[in-house]
C-alpha cells in the first residue's frame, strides 16, 4: 500500500463510498490527487458518472459502480469491481450515510431507525465484510469509517443517527483488533458540521441554525468537505502506519470545547 512518486496514494487502489455528493466527492478528487486509483460508489448514477468523467478527463483513474451499500451484494459488487479494475483493494472509505430529523425519541418513527441503521451501520458493516476480504487477500489496507461527533457525544442529531454512528466506532474498533494481526488499518473520523448537500439542506429551513453550529465550534465555523477528505486521505496513507482502531476528531474543536 505504500504510494511512490509524487503522490502519496500512486497507484493505490482506494473505494469511496456516497462519492456522488458532498464528504464522498471532495475525497474522490482529494485522493486522486495524490495518485490513487478510485472506484466511486453512490446511488445517484448521473452524479457518480458526471465525476468519474471530470477525473478521468484529468487524467486520473476513476471508475464508479451504483450501488446501495445497505444491500451485502450491492457492497461485494462494488468491492469486486475495484479489485478487478485495478488489481486490489488498499484503501476504502466507507462515508455513505443518511441523516435522520432531529426529533423526541418518542415521536420518531419506526421507519427512520431502520432506514438509518441500514444505511449508517450495516453499510458499513456490509462494505467491510468485502473490503477486509479483500484485504485480507492481498496482504493489508486501511479503511476509514465516516462517523461523525454525533458517534461519541449527543448531539441534535436525533436518536437514531447518534446510536448508528456510536455503533460504526464500536465496528471500527472491533475490525482494527481482529485485523491488525493481517495488516489491517481501521479508524474512524467524528465529523463535525460539514457544508455538504446533507447539511445545506438542513440549513436551508432555517438561517440560524448555521450560525448555531458554527458557534459550537472552536474555529467558530463549519468545515469545507475537502477539510474532512484530507483526514480520511492521511489515514489511508502510510505517513499514519501507526494508527488503528481510534477515531480522529475533525471537528474545528467541537467535542473539546
Ligand atoms: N455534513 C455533516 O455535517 C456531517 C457531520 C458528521 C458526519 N457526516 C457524515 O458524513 C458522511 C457523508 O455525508 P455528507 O455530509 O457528505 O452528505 P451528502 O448527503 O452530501 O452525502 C452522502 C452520500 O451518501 C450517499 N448515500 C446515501 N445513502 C446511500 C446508500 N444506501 N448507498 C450508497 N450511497 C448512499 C449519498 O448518495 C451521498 O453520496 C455521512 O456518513 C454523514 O453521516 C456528515
Amino acid at each position: 500500500m505504500t504510494g511512490h512518486g509524487e503522490g502519496l496514494l500512486v497507484g493505490v487502489s482506494a473505494l469511496i463510498t456516497g462519492a456522488s455528493s458532498g464528504i464522498g466527492a471532495a475525497a474522490a478528487r482529494v485522493f486522486c490527487r495524490e495518485g490513487a486509483r478510485v472506484t466511486l460508489v453512490a446511488r445517484r448514477e448521473p452524479e457518480l458518472a458526471a465525476l468519474a468523467a471530470e477525473l478521468t478527463q484529468a487524467g486520473y483513474e476513476a471508475q464508479y459502480v451504483v450501488a446501495d451499500v445497505s444491500r451485502s451484494g450491492d457492497a461485494a459488487r462494488a468491492v469486486a469491481a475495484a479489485v478487478e479494475a485495478y488489481g486490489g483493494l488498499d484503501a476504502a472509505f466507507n462515508n455513505a450515510g443518511v441523516p435522520a430529523l432531529p426529533g423526541l425519541l418518542h415521536l420518531t418513527e419506526d421507519e427512520v431507525y431502520d432506514r438509518v441503521m441500514d444505511v449508517n451501520v450495516r453499510g458499513v458493516w456490509n462494505c467491510m465484510r468485502a473490503e477486509l476480504a479483500a484485504m485480507v487477500e492481498s496482504g493489508g489496507g486501511s479503511i476509514v469509517n465516516n462517523s461523525s461527533t454525533a458517534g461519541l457525544v449527543a448531539t441534535v442529531a436525533g436518536a437514531p443517527y447518534i446510536a448508528s454512528k456510536h455503533a460504526v466506532i464500536g465496528l471500527t474498533k472491533a475490525a482494527a483488533k481482529e485485523y491488525a494481526p493481517h495488516r489491517v488499518r481501521v479508524n474512524a473520523l467524528a465529523t463535525g458540521a460539514t457544508r455538504s448537500e446533507m447539511l445545506v439542506d438542513w440549513m436551508a429551513g432555517d438561517p440560524a441554525r448555521e450560525a448555531a453550529m458554527a458557534d459550537k465550534a472552536m474555529l467558530k465555523r463549519l468545515a469545507e468537505t475537502e477539510e474532512i477528505a484530507e483526514a480520511a486521505l492521511w489515514l489511508c496513507t502510510e505517513r499514519s502506519s501507526y494508527i488503528t482502531g481510534t477515531t480522529l476528531a475533525v471537528d474545528g474543536g467541537r467535542l473539546a470545547n
